[in-house]
């Protein structure tokens, strides 16, 4: 049987032009005016989907969700939205909506959104539950599995910042994991480490010969990530033309690769990630606006471990593993006075060196390369001055062996934060990046 969809919207002429392109579709499409109306069509019929505008006189989508979630929990619902009210629909996704739509939404664009609406599964009432990958009971880290969950539960593209190995890929992957794109493909893409010059190709794919080098087809990121979710990690890194164009594709949802004739139409969620301050980069013009609002249909802030301290005994005997005997006292308290500006994963990476220091045994202070003192900091914290470093760099090897060695003594001395190994190195960040992917260093 077609599925019924429910349209919602004051403004006849915009529900007309719904309806019109559903039914086409096959789709038994009934229109109301309000939302008190939609209640009433609710009672009576039962529909598999409710598309309704936000603003409008009597009841507002906004309320029409409340009372959804109410009597109708597993209805998936869809916002219109006349502009971009950013406002609005942040406050409609935690309201239970699926996904938004800026009116007038093309046809592939409605019927892509229509078809992954119907495809969306509720999830259980206890939902933080589900995210056991992320390890914490702070508020802080509690929130953020909360977050996670309203993204996977609804369609909208999921900004993901915090500091360097705060766990934003972790959370993009649980966001993949417990969506209705869990079928489909996860596809990472670091854009800082993507040469400028081939994002069309990358992105779109190309046809064989359609340039010099061009061998073979290529499907391009988007076509690969249909039907899942495309990580787009170190977004900073994104050159503002490119984000103008990835900003069509996400409003239109279509992909012509190089040299085709036709363009396809693809379904791709975004969940992009950044380690810097959205704001800033708005303010320094190197993220666009319009691309962010776009992305940021929920945006999901990291803590970093030291505003949730109190995690680190967990999180801790989480990395040491099951087979071992736990940690010293000391070596506890020493890990929860320590500074940690590599975040989770440095404190990752000290537990399972230092368990396999210890073996089967307690962790002790001596397992551990930090002190007792309370502030002193883990690991050899680089000092500013790069001749120390290179003072044991191994003698007889070539200058690019001396660098990629020096780079990655600077990487795990700050804990993998690039902006700090940058600086120890006296490089930006942009020539760290350039180097590391040279090098091929993780
Ligand atoms: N809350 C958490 N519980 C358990 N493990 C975590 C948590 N947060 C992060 N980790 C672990 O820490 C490491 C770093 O996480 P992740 O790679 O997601 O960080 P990131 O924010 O993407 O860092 P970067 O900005 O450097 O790319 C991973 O091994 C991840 O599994
Ligand atoms: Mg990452």
């Amino acid at each position: 049987m077609s599925s019924r969809i429910l349209i919602v919207d004051d403004e006849e002429s915009a529900s007309e032009y719904l309806r019109l392109i559903l039914e086409e579709e096959g789709f038994s499409v009934r229109t109301t005016a309000n939302g008190v109306e939609a209640l009433i069509a609710l009672e009576t019929n039962s529909f598999d989907l409710v598309i309704s505008d936000i603003r409008m006189p009597q009841m507002d989508g906004l309320e029409l969700l409340a009372h959804l979630q109410q009597r109708w929990p597993e209805m998936p619902a869809l916002m219109l939205t006349a502009n971009d009210g950013v406002g609005d629909i942040v406050e409609a996704i935690q309201l239970g909506a699926i996904n938004y739509l800026v009116k007038p939404a093309s046809r592939p664009v409605l019927l892509v959104a229509v078809e992954r609406a119907l495809r969306a599964r509720p999830l259980e009432s206890a939902p933080d539950a589900s995210v056991p990958e992320l390890v914490g009971e702070t508020a802080a880290i509690t929130e953020v599995r909360h977050r996670v969950v309203m993204a996977a539960r609804s369609d909208v593209h999921v900004m993901v910042t915090g500091d360097t190995g705060t766990g934003k890929e972790l959370v993009a992957r649980a966001i993949h994991r417990l969506s209705a794109q869990s079928e489909g493909p996860f596809v990472p893409h670091n854009c800082a480490l993507a040469p400028a010059e081939l994002f069309e190709s990358e992105f779109f794919g190309h046809r064989r010969g359609s340039f010099t080098g061009a061998e073979r087809d290529h499907v391009g990121l988007l076509r690969q990530a249909h039907g899942g979710v495309l990580f787009l990690d170190e977004l900073e890194a994104m050159p503002a033309a490119h984000q103008a164009k990835l900003l069509r594709v996400i409003d239109d949802g279509e992909v012509r690769p190089l040299g085709a004739e036709k363009s396809e139409v693809v379904s791709v969620r975004f969940v992009a990630a950044t380690n810097r301050d959205p704001a800033l980069m708005m303010e320094e013009r190197t993220l666009r606006e319009d691309l962010y609002y776009r992305l940021r249909g929920i945006e999901i802030v990291l803590p970093t471990l030291e505003e949730r301290s109190e995690d680190i005994p967990r999180l801790a005997r989480h990395f040491s593993g099951e087979s071992g005997l736990g940690f010293t006292p000391e070596a506890l308290e020493a890990l929860c006075a320590a500074p940690w500006p590599g975040n989770v994963r440095q404190l990752r990476n000290m537990v399972q060196g230092a368990r396999a220091i210890a073996g089967e045994g307690r962790i002790g202070l001596a397992d551990l390369p930090i002190q007792a003192a309370p502030g002193s900091a883990p690991g050899s914290v680089p000092g500013s001055d790069p001749a120390i470093l290179l003072s044991d760099a191994p003698r007889g090897t070539s200058l690019r062996e001396v660098e990629r060695w020096a780079i990655k003594q600077a990487l795990a001395d700050c804990g993998g934060n690039r902006t700090r190994t940058a600086e120890v190195l006296e490089i930006d960040r942009s020539t760290l990046r350039r180097k590391m992917a040279e090098y091929e260093i993780e």
